[in-house]
């Protein structure tokens, strides 16, 4: 099998498995706002409360993400596909936060509105992940407003109903 179809199956095997759709955000160096679409969102701990996702080592964000101190993950709702798109821009430029509504939360951190939960959180571990970093974040805070879920599956946008 060559080393592309390798990927390409390995990527359809992964996408069998069914997420949510989180968008990470932090500030740069120059405390200019940075966000990513992520679905490796995951819950690791209740006691101490810890959560993780993974940064792409290739994507134009990742120093911004490898090297904050602070950042919120927002659960995004259903009807945010059009927010997931546009913070999985490829080639990141600053103009995306000018393109959608957001405030300073946490740490001046920003935040984007309408989403089912956040975590505020505090980078506690890093660790090599292959071509991804796994970042592991102290839940500092957390909001949750329960709505229906904005879900990733085999590729696409999917939702519950
Ligand atoms: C639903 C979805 C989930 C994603 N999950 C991740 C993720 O967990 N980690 C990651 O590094 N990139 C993830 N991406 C890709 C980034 O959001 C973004 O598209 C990519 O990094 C763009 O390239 P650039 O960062 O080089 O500009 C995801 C994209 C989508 C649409």
């Amino acid at each position: 099998m060559t080393e592309v179809k390798q990927h390409r199956s390995l990527r359809d095997a992964f996408g069998q498995f069914a997420t949510g759709v989180t968008v990470v955000t932090a500030l740069d160096e120059n405390d200019n706002p940075v966000g990513l679409t992520a679905n490796s969102f995951a819950s690791v701990s209740l006691e101490p409360p810890l959560v993780s996702w993974c940064i792409d080592k290739g994507s134009t964000r990742f120093s911004e993400f490898a090297d904050a101190q602070h950042f919120t993950i927002s659960v995004l709702s259903a009807e945010q596909q059009e927010l997931s798109n546009l913070f999985a821009m490829r080639s990141w430029d600053d103009t995306v936060f000018s393109d959608t509504e957001w405030s300073s939360g946490h740490h001046n951190v920003p935040q984007l509105p309408g989403v089912s939960a956040r975590f505020h959180c505090e980078t506690a571990h890093v660790y090599e992940g292959g071509d991804h970093l796994i970042i592991v974040g102290a839940v500092l805070d957390y909001e949750c407003d329960p709505k229906e879920a904005l879900l990733f599956f085999q590729g696409d946008y999917r939702a519950l109903s």
